[in-house]
């Protein structure tokens, strides 16, 4: 169990004020007991906009905002290469951390996140939002209790496309989409035993980056999974794979889908609003509040779990550059 927080509010400050936060800021805002106290932003000008649109402090330096009383929580909301920089500065300075996935640049860095939050005994939650949604949770429920019987297979599917501009901020499909396949599959069903995976570049006219990937996985008990991640074509025929997961047992199956809930309007950088974008992060940060924070009870996917996700993404860059099956 790691730190309890008694406070009546607890204060969350942002390192990153990108997009995603601002999907944390709403998420903050949902959660009773919690505020945004403040926020730094590499680039100043993003920084006055998004702490006046939060309305919440503009720290000058993130030594600053760690060093602030009032902040107890940060949230690491920059690009994939700072966060175990930005981790640790929080962990330092005494404060409980929620980062955004990919966790680490390799599996080292995660690693060293994990040591040195067990040495000061606070939290550090991966952002794997996609598992705090209710359909994940039961369906992992209903694989533990035996209810769909053996499992056969597994697929995640992601098909929503990502201008060029946008994709340009990120790592390929295989980092930035893959992962959440990833720590979903371990949620659901445990450590795959071997994979291999292709990619290709089918709609940018310069970035380098990969916008389809797709991995065959099986299982210790033989059961084979498919994961599919693109930013190359949104899917617009009938009951679309936007995103799915679906687990298939000889005596039952599940369904979870970005489609239950669509909101005609444009999303952050979606052609339409899909209401579990925003829901899942607030679930997320729901339960790093009120279940980590106050009660110090894990969260539902860990830092183990973000060294497993690193290692099966590895994995997949290993199959794509050699074209071999990869064991984990
Ligand atoms: N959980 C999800 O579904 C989800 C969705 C989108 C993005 N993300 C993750 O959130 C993180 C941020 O993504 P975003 O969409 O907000 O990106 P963004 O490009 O909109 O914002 C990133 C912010 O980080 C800052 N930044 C970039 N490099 C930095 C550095 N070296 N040092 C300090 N600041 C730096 C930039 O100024 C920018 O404001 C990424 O890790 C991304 O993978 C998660």
């Amino acid at each position: 169990m790691t730190a309890r927080i008694t406070k009546d509010t607890i204060g969350v400050g942002f390192i990153g004020a990108g997009d995603i936060a601002i999907l944390h800021a709403k998420a903050v805002n949902k959660c009773p007991g919690a505020k945004v106290v403040g926020l730094w932003n590499r680039s100043r000008d993003r920084a006055t906009q998004r702490a006046a649109e939060f309305g919440c402090k503009n720290f000058a330096t993130p030594e600053e905002l760690v060093r602030d009383p009032a902040v107890d929580a940060v949230f690491v909301l920059t690009n994939l290469e700072s966060h175990l920089e930005y981790t640790k500065l929080a962990l330092q300075h005494g404060k409980a951390v929620l980062v955004e996935k990919p966790v680490g640049v390799s599996v080292a860095e995660i690693e060293e996140m994990k040591s040195l939050a067990a040495s000061k005994n606070l939290v550090v939650v991966p952002g794997h939002n996609y598992v705090y949604e209710a359909g994940m949770v039961r369906t992992r429920e209903l694989i533990e209790a035996g209810d769909l019987g053996k499992i056969v297979s597994a697929y995640v599917m992601y098909n929503i496309h990502h201008p060029e501009d946008v994709a340009a901020r990120y790592p390929g499909v295989v980092r930035q989409i893959l992962t959440h396949h990833s720590y979903i599959l371990l949620y659901l069903l445990g450590k795959p035993q071997k994979l291999c995976a292709m990619k290709a570049t089918l709609h940018y006219d310069a970035i380098p980056q990969e916008d389809i990937a797709m991995v065959q996985l099986q299982m210790p008990s033989g059961a084979l999974a498919h994961l599919c991640a693109s930013f190359a074509a949104d899917d617009h025929a009938a009951d679309p794979w936007t995103v799915m997961v679906k687990v298939i047992g000889t005596a039952g199956s599940t369904r979870y889908s970005y489609r239950d809930h669509v909101e005609i309007k444009p999303g952050l950088v979606h052609s339409q609003t899909y209401s579990a974008y925003q829901g899942s992060i607030t679930n997320e940060v729901r339960h790093f509040i009120d279940e980590c924070l106050r009660r110090g009870a894990p969260p539902l996917s860990t830092l183990d779990d973000a060294i497993a996700a690193q290692k099966m993404i590895e994995a997949c860059e290993k199959s794509i550059a050699e074209g071999v099956v990869v064991g984990l």
